[in-house]
């Protein structure tokens, strides 16, 4: 069987995650974000952890070889073996390089590459309401996306918190490493049958129906 390897790509805040959650669920693939296996580093006080604090608390990125690392181990993993849903990687050239050789390695290639596309300004109101749960990771937002009780997560009971890198001055900074790092991906993937650009506008369900559409047509 060959793997189902699909990208998200996109800005901070853009809805990668939230978009990443639910396709996970609807391909039954795992949901592979390098931002959470670094913030359960962090937690856990780990190696990696260690080396990443400081960078994602300034909003700059994670060296190449500590996400190429982390990622190579993921793809190890038993549930990878028939592809995964990726949120947040590749996030520079060389990473972008790196995946495609692992996955070549195994005869394996990028299926989808999901660009989704919104302008700053939504942005930056998108990441300074959101919320996060504690425990399982889901996402929520002060205004967008409310829980049935304040604070806490519909889906766990866990307790919602603001991340650390969502403060006015770190979003700026993220929005500039990504416009320098990350948007130079949007020229490396464009010409691909894969690559498909996603506008990221509008309610949520709507977002995600254009990202079903576009993994059918990609195939
Ligand atoms: P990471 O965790 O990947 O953060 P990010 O890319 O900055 O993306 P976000 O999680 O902020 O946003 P999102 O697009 O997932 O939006 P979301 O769905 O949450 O990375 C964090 C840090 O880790 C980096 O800065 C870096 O330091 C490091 N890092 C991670 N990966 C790395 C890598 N590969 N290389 C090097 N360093 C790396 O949505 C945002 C909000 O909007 C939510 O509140 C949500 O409810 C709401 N929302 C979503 N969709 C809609 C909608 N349609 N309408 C209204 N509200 C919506």
């Amino acid at each position: 069987m060959v793997a189902k390897h699909l990208i998200f790509l996109g800005a901070p805040g853009v809805g990668k995650g939230t978009q990443a959650q639910r396709l996970a669920k609807l391909m039954d693939l795992p949901h592979v974000s390098t931002g959470d296996m670094l913030r359960a580093s962090v937690q856990s006080g780990s190696e990696v952890g260690l080396c990443a604090a400081a960078l994602m608390e300034s909003g700059a990125l994670v060296g190449d070889e500590i996400i190429i690392r982390i990622v190579e181990e993921r793809l190890l993993l038993e549930d990878a073996s028939a592809g995964v849903i990726f949120d947040g990687f590749p996030r520079t050239i060389h990473q972008a390089d790196a995946l495609d050789n692992l996955l070549a390695a195994h005869g394996d290639k990028i299926g989808a590459v999901l660009h989704l596309d919104l302008d700053d300004e939504e942005i930056v109101a998108r990441l300074s309401g959101r919320r996060v749960c504690s425990e399982c990771g889901a996402i929520y937002h002060i205004r967008y996306h409310t829980p049935t009780v304040y604070g806490i997560c519909d889906l766990c009971g866990g307790a919602l918190l603001q991340r650390d890198d969502d403060q006015p001055a770190v979003i700026r900074k993220r929005l500039a490493v990504y416009q320098a790092e990350t948007a130079p991906l949007i020229a490396y993937y464009h010409d691909r049958p894969a690559y498909h650009l996603v506008s990221g506008e509008g309610e949520a369900d709507d977002v995600f129906s254009r990202i079903v559409k576009a993994v059918e047509v990609v195939g």
